[in-house]
């Protein structure tokens, strides 16, 4: 098995956990950290619609709550024929822990669709430095 090939099993495991009664969209996220940990999340609803969570929420939570705070690659995983991107907040949340080398792969479960820089996913954004 091609070390891709284990990200996507791993990233496919995190999306079958999903917890999506109202959407029925699974998406999983899987983070590697720059110091080598590996941290999973899936998306999680409720049924106060808006109040649902992100997969690569869930993957960050996780992250930090293990200690870890600079995302090497993250995989994100969703079934359907458009990109599964991230979220217009989650790219805020992904930005939060990155550099300029942290890669976004876009995956569906057959394989990395996509691979993007931060920068690419989210330009011009704003971060931790604008507050310094
Ligand atoms: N969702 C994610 O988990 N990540 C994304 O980046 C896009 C959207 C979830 C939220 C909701 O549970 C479902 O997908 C449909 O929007």
């Amino acid at each position: 098995m091609s070390h891709s090939e284990q990200w996507i099993t791993l990233t496919k495991k995190a999306m079958s956990k999903a917890y999506v009664p109202y959407s029925h969209f699974q998406v999983g996220a899987v983070i590697e950290t720059e110091t080598g940990n590996i941290f999973s999340g899936c998306n999680v609803e409720n049924a106060s619609y808006p109040e649902g969570t992100c997969a690569e929420a869930g993957a960050i939570a996780a992250m930090v709550m293990g200690g870890d705070t600079l995302i090497k690659q993250i995989y994100v995983m969703g079934k359907g024929e458009q990109l599964v991107t991230p979220c217009g907040g989650c790219r805020q949340r992904i930005r939060e822990f990155s550099s300029s080398e942290t890669l976004i792969h876009i995956c569906s479960p057959e394989g990395v669709r996509k691979t993007l820089t931060m920068n690419e996913l989210l330009p011009y954004s704003f971060g931790p430095d604008n507050l310094k």
